[in-house]
């Protein structure tokens, strides 16, 4: 017998990014003999953004993603938003994808077509918080760290664990003079501080 159980959220996670929890019987009346939960990668990094998010936002704000794509970790934070009474404004240079995230009805979000780093760039103001989930190219990374410093406290990167981007956002993070506070996930997600140009030995949290 499989049983599931799917957490909920005001804005709901992607489709196959629900947490099952299975529950295994040998034949139909005996005792369950194993249970065994699975979460999707997918999923343990939308989950780790918000709580990662939801803790760095001291005050209402802006909250940016550069990198839309199909709007998977925008759906996590328009949660963050709703909670942190803020508001939220993803960036991605391919204008197709606004038409795939389905998200069009979300009052906190603005989707903007556009290259990342000329947008933040030409925006006026501060950040609350901030995902980078675009280029993940090293010279493109390090442009948008670089226009982000002095704006944001705490930035998220994307794919810096099991992925092959994860070598050049590191080599990024090192040029940049700053290195992760944690490392969540299995595609990780790296919290950065901007605040603090001390190069750390970066923790690591499994997620
Ligand atoms: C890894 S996907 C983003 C996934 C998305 N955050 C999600 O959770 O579903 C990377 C996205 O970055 C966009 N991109 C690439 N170069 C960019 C740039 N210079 N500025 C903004 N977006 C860019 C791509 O079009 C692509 O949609």
């Amino acid at each position: 017998m499989t049983e599931q159980m799917t957490l909920k959220f005001p804005v709901p996670p992607p489709r196959g990014y629900s947490r099952r929890v299975y529950q295994r019987r040998d034949w139909d009346d005996g005792p369950v003999i194993d249970t065994r939960e699975y979460t999707n990668p997918g999923y343990q990094d939308w989950l780790n953004l918000m709580g990662i998010a939801c803790e760095a936002i001291e005050e209402p704000g802006l909250i940016l993603e550069t990198g839309t794509g199909p709007g998977h970790l925008t759906r996590a934070l328009l949660n963050v938003a709703a909670v942190k009474k803020s508001r939220v404004v993803t960036v991605d240079i391919d204008s197709l994808k606004w038409h795939e995230i389905n998200l069009q009805d979300n009052p906190n979000l603005e989707v903007v077509t556009g290259d990342s780093v000329e947008w933040i760039n030409a925006h006026e103001g501060d950040f609350a918080f901030v995902l980078l989930d675009s280029d993940h190219r090293k010279d493109h990374v390090l442009a948008e760290l670089r226009a982000l410093k002095g704006r944001v406290k705490r930035v998220a990167i994307h794919d810096l664990n099991m992925t092959p981007h994860a070598v050049h956002i590191r080599e990024a993070l090192k040029e940049f003079n700053h290195d992760w506070l944690e490392l969540r996930g299995e595609y990780g997600l790296a919290l950065v501080d901007m605040t603090t140009e001390v190069v750390t030995e970066g923790g690591y949290i499994d997620g």
